[in-house]
């Protein structure tokens, strides 16, 4: 049986794939099992932002490996505690808690916002609420599809987590009208990714802020794909000048190793006390040595920097390309608009696919998260290839 057939045969059809066998990766290119090269534009979702197989990433993991691969989490591990010290460095967080997804990520910080309301005001406060967006994407276990904003993941799986409660993105008088003495959280992304690549305003985000503060309200960034370094700082909620109480992180934390942490400040790290939480294999020894590279990467000298002349760069020529009516969104995150609207991203994926270039989609616009690390040569060549599919 080809590997095809056995997916078919034996793997739950969740996904609609490629036919396309992935065999090996380097740098920012990679190769099927018939030999034929890609380049990557899409970094496995936003999660190898270091590339395929960094050396010095791979080392790392590699001498973890043959260390300790494994520890329960009722011991201690050195690789686990010095990444918490450089993520907290990084960010200015005050406490972790590591899991393996985003969408764990996220049922972390939910519960956080929970206990925290629980703690301070008591059971009879009923404040329970969630406020999340319409067109958001925070994960597909059932707690974190109630928190999605979108329809089209909602079919078939009712009943849903209660007190979720959706405000349209960007409009502060439903924003306003919505939150009351009930609501613990507001969670959102600085950029809805799976949405559509679209940035919030800065004026939505600052009256979330100026809102929650008044009623003592958590706020929770959802940085599963913005973060770590993607948008061309650490976290893009730095650009909107604002420090959330909860941020989530996961996709390219590690490098491509499972991993998802939920960040909390001062005023809520102590809130999940000791058998409130817990995960057997977050903050996995091997996890943990991959994202230690990639967190002294991104407090490498002139990195993130870099990033964000790229994702200028990308910006600039994707924009003066024949066939694109706009980009949207901020550093190596963006989303292509046609401006021919029978274009469906779909095709243009698959095309882009069979002229050896992997890219994404996000609703109506074509999505690009390329490798941090992506040199201007093979941003050169990839984005040839698209300008001849899109002329
Ligand atoms: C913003 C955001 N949150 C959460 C998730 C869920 O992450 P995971 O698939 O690792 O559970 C995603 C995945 O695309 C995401 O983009």
């Amino acid at each position: 049986m080809s590997t095809i057939e056995k997916f078919n045969e034996h793997i739950m059809p969740t996904y609609g794939r490629f036919d396309v066998v992935m065999e090996k990766g380097e740098h920012e290119t990679a190769v099927d099992e018939n030999g034929k090269e890609y380049i990557d534009f899409g970094s496995g979702i936003g999660t190898n932002s270091l590339g395929f197989c960094d050396s010095e990433w791979a080392d790392a993991v590699c001498a973890q490996v043959r260390s300790i691969q494994h520890t329960s989490n009722y011991y201690y591990t050195k690789t686990q505690a010095d990444l918490a010290e450089k993520l907290c460095n990084l960010t200015g967080y005050k406490k972790i808690f590591f899991g393996n997804s985003g969408a764990e990520a996220n049922e972390c910080a939910i519960k956080l916002a929970r206990k925290y309301s629980f703690d301070k005001y008591g059971k009879d406060a009923e404040r329970f609420k969630i406020i999340t967006l319409v067109n958001s994407f925070h994960g597909r276990t059932l707690c974190t599809l109630s928190a999605t904003g979108q329809d089209v993941f909602h079919n078939y799986f009712f009943p849903f987590v209660d007190g979720f409660v959706n405000v349209t993105a960007n409009d502060i008088d439903d924003l306003r009208s919505k939150i009351d003495d009930k609501v613990c959280t507001v969670m959102f992304e600085c950029v809805q990714g799976e949405g559509g690549v679209n940035p919030l305003d800065k004026a939505f985000v600052e009256e979330i802020f100026k809102l929650c503060a008044e009623k003592d309200i958590l706020t929770i960034c959802d940085e599963v794909q913005t973060g770590m370094g993607r948008t061309g700082t650490v976290l893009a909620s730095e650009q909107y000048g604002v420090k959330p109480d909860i941020v989530t992180l996961a996709k390219g934390i590690a490098g491509g190793i499972p991993m998802g942490a939920c960040l909390a400040n001062e005023k809520c790290a102590d809130v999940l006390n000791k058998g409130t939480h817990g995960s057997t294999f977050g903050g996995n020894p091997i996890a943990c040595a991959g994202a230690n590279v990639v967190c002294d990467r991104l407090a490498s000298d002139g990195f993130l920097d870099e990033v964000k002349k790229k994702g200028e760069y990308l910006r600039e020529k994707l924009t003066a390309m024949d066939g694109v009516e706009g980009v949207d969104g901020m550093g190596m995150m963006l989303g292509i608009r046609f401006t021919d609207k029978e274009k469906k991203a779909a095709d243009i994926c698959k095309a882009c696919l069979d002229n050896g270039l992997l890219v994404l989609t996000a609703k109506e616009k074509l999505r690009l998260l390329p490798p941090l690390t992506i040199t201007y040569e093979e941003i050169d060549r990839g984005l040839a290839i698209l300008a001849g599919l899109l002329k």
